[in-house]
């Protein structure tokens, strides 16, 4: 028996024939790269934030292990567990209805071995219901996103500033501007994109190397402080909409100034409460 969905749906096929919601799958963002449509990407972290994201139009929402710093607190991204990553992407995976939702892996959770990352990937996807996961890292990792790849599972690479590799880098300045390492990256990204990842983050770089990476592969390249010529862009979602103050890297720009608003609203709400403004009459039963 079959659930009556409405004129265009049932239980088992709603997502093919429900007319007003088409899902953005990693074909769409491929082929958004062919015909020179930026895709735009934003993270989030819960089903209320999500809800709003995805109903104003963006294409992926990633659920970052920013997450570590944005919701948790942390100083870096290393403490967020694989438990605590997939209770973020299920509320995020409830709210989204048409963006692709990618979750990172998060930092001890497939750097050990491939059979650890196919485990870790697996599990994202079983018990969140999101429809990729990204990892951090170029060649050393290609045997685990090979693995990941080879279950079904699709892979967004992470090059250039890899805040889980943090401790070795020492500092969050632009990475790749001595000659090695931007080719370096470069390579890795041709190791990316002919091991199968269907896009790729390019963090922090100059934007002339994102612009050589973009042009010299075939995937998507999705930039944070990588310049415009790049396939698409994202930002972390708290610092566009201005709830984190003392964050201020020049590629951030600021939507709205969340952080001044809540602290007005919350301030009025107090006051009320004190004076015994709030309730009132009407807000009474
Ligand atoms: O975790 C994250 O938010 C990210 C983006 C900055 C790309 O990896």
């Amino acid at each position: 028996m079959s659930i009556w969905y409405g004129w265009n749906a049932c239980y088992f096929c709603r997502m093919s024939v429900n007319k007003e919601v088409r899902r953005i799958t990693t074909n769409t963002v491929q082929e958004m790269k062919l015909r020179g449509e930026k895709i735009s990407m934003l993270t989030s972290y819960d089903y209320s934030m999500a809800r709003l994201v995805d109903a104003a139009g963006i294409d992926v929402i990633l659920v970052g292990d920013s997450a570590s710093n944005v919701m948790a607190g942390h100083e870096t991204t290393l403490p967020i567990t694989l438990d605590q990553m997939i209770y973020h992407a299920q509320g995020v995976v409830r709210a989204a209805k048409r963006c692709l939702v990618v979750v990172d892996l998060p930092f001890g959770s497939y750097q050990g071995n491939s059979k650890e990352a196919l485990n870790s990937a697996i599990r994202i996807m079983k018990e969140s219901g999101a429809h990729a996961v990204k990892m951090e890292g170029g060649s050393e990792i290609r045997e685990s996103i090979q693995r990941i790849l080879t279950a079904g599972i699709p892979v967004m690479g992470h090059l250039g500033l890899t805040p889980q590799s943090i401790y070795k880098f020492g500092t969050y300045q632009v990475r790749a501007k001595e000659e090695q390492e931007a080719e370096r990256l470069l390579s890795d990204a041709k190791v990316l994109d002919e091991c199968g990842c269907f896009a790729l983050v390019l963090e922090k770089i100059p934007a002339t190397l994102a612009a050589q990476v973009t042009s010299s592969i075939d995937i998507p390249t999705i930039g944070i402080g990588a310049g415009s010529d790049v396939d698409g862009q994202v930002l972390v979602v708290n610092d566009m909409l201005g709830y984190t103050e003392d964050f201020s890297p020049r590629f951030l720009r600021r939507y709205m100034n969340a952080g001044e608003q809540i602290h007005n609203a919350v301030s009025r709400y107090v006051s009320d409460v004190k004076s015994g403004e709030f309730p009132n009459e009407k807000e009474k039963y």
